[in-house]
């Protein structure tokens, strides 16, 4: 695996759109100033607006410098891109395409490479893949690697369908499916923190730690993506890929080498672990939620139902909490529980890993309980762990103990400007590295497990909204840890000794 990038031509089908705008210009931008993308690169941006060459070099260069006030050789980098207006339905503009591509193969010497990224709607990616075969723009002797955004399919079976469209065109070596939190910092310290530390791993199962909680809250509504959202849910959105990618980054055995493959492979296993649900039992691990209308400083927040392109009656879920068992040696009997949702009361995602409580507590004279050992992963906003300890108490007579908290922040790190998860992930598709995209496996073992809750919900009338934005969700997701004697840790400020 090179530490450059080839020489290739990226097409962005949906360049016209949020995701581009927002994310692939400015991490490509990034990769072009930091000089990792080589010379020799030419995009193609394609989708149905009639624009130009100059009219999507502006876009470009609009929304790279959103983000970069100090964008240096802005000109040369949005030189390299062209626009082609198309339809993906109609083979005449594959062939345009193809043209326009074949001449920049030639003008850049990019030696036949091409990448595919798709950043449209899901219901086009069968269909364009068809046509980039059948009207040979893979002909070329370099490398073809297709790009796509979730949503992977709505349950198994659309997956599996669009998987087989897909999987005739290109192998499974060169999709790159992006589940954008695998290009976060701190996930993919996940597995550093694990196999490059020694004091970790020997406690890392079920004789030692006594439940692990992944919360990833967010503070925004669905915003204008209500008319996805109602198709998708919070399951859907959040849990078939994020959470349950965290979960087997968590879980997983170390890998034999850090090959995308052994990572894979050892991640896949996790997912087959999953104590699968009964459809009587979801109630028992899974809560949904849905949030309703509250005032903020005065001012009205609407409830989901309220949203644009939202059924007034919608039974939709924002939230999401479930508990996870993992059937295997090192797992088992350690709750996993995740929990996700939209206006929650921050945005944070965090994981805590709680230990089990020593043997016997030496230090009753206060009559405190010792604090567990918690190990947290703060994924985002702040990136870091933090390890909480019990010391004695300091200038105390008596041997009393006080919680402590070690802390590493990566953004203590003077000058340190942590890649955004697009620039990381297109960096590493150019690369030919698939370790941070999921394989077919992962996706299929995914949608396997929360299909089972999905159409348990469709069948079950939902009595939302039950929970009030701004809230960190439904009462009854405490119970969820209740019922095993433990509680969610706060994500803001954890400390130990106030709860
Ligand atoms: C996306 C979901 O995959 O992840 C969104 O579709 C969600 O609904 C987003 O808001 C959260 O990502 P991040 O990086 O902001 O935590």
């Amino acid at each position: 695996i090179q530490s450059e990038t080839p020489a290739s031509l990226i097409m962005i089908f949906g360049a016209t759109g949020d995701l581009a705008k927002r994310k692939l210009y400015p991490s490509l931008y990034h990769l072009f100033r930091k000089g990792k993308l080589a010379e020799h690169f030419a995009v193609i941006g394609v989708a149905r607006r009639p624009w130009s060459n100059e009219v999507l070099r502006e876009h470009v260069k609009d929304s790279v410098l959103t983000s970069i006030k100090d964008a240096e050789n802005i000109e040369e980098f949005i030189s390299h891109f062209y626009y082609q207006p198309h339809d993906v339905s109609d083979t005449d503009s594959y062939i345009e395409l193809k043209k326009l591509a074949n001449e920049l193969d030639s003008k850049y010497s990019l030696q036949g490479n091409r990448i595919f990224y798709l950043a449209m709607a899901p219901e086009f990616f069968g269909t364009i893949a068809e046509h980039l075969k059948t009207d040979g723009l893979t002909d070329t002797n370099g490398f073809h690697r297709l790009v796509i955004e979730k949503p992977f399919g709505h349950d198994l079976e659309s997956a599996i369908q669009l998987n087989n469209r897909i999987r005739k065109v290109f192998s499974e070596n060169d999709i790159y499916r992006i589940d954008h939190y695998l290009g976060k910092e701190m996930v993919q310290n996940i597995e550093v923190i694990r196999f490059a530390n020694a004091i970790f791993e020997p406690l890392w199962n079920s004789r030692f730690i006594s439940n692990i909680q992944i919360t990833s809250s967010e503070m925004l509504g669905v915003e204008e993506r209500g008319g996805y959202y109602e198709t998708s849910g919070a399951l859907r959105d959040m849990v078939q890929n994020h959470m349950l990618q965290m979960v087997a980054l968590l879980a997983m055995e170390p890998p034999i080498r850090l090959t995308p493959k052994e990572i894979r492979s050892e991640k896949v296993k996790v997912l087959g672990a999953l104590r699968s649900i009964k459809v009587e039992e979801v109630k028992q691990y899974f809560v949904r939620g849905q949030y309703g209308p509250s005032t903020e400083n005065g001012e009205h927040v609407p409830g989901y139902r309220e949203e644009v392109n939202v059924n007034p009656e919608s039974n939709t879920d924002t939230y999401v909490a479930g508990k996870l068992m993992i059937d295997n040696f090192r797992w088992a009997g350690v709750p996993f529980y995740i929990r996700t949702g939209k206006r929650m009361t921050e945005k944070s995602t965090k994981i805590i890993i709680q230990f089990k409580d020593v043997p016997m507590n030496l230090y009753y004279s206060s009559d405190k309980k010792l604090a567990p050992n918690l190990l947290v992963i703060h994924i985002q906003p702040e990136e870091g762990i933090t390890l909480h300890l019990n010391a004695k108490e300091s200038g105390g007579q008596m041997m009393e103990t006080t919680p402590v908290k070690l802390n590493f922040s990566n953004n203590d790190i003077a000058g340190l400007n942590t890649p955004e998860a697009y620039e990381k992930l297109l960096f590493d598709c150019l690369r030919g590295d698939a370790t941070n995209f999921t394989h077919w496996d992962e996706v299929a073992l995914s949608w396997n497990f929360v299909d089972k809750i999905s159409t348990y919900w469709e069948n079950e009338k939902a009595e939302f909204p039950n929970y009030a934005a701004g809230t960190m969700g439904p009462k009854d997701a405490d119970e969820l840890l209740k019922q095993d004697g433990f509680f969610w840790w706060p994500i803001a400020d954890l400390d130990v000794d106030n709860c």
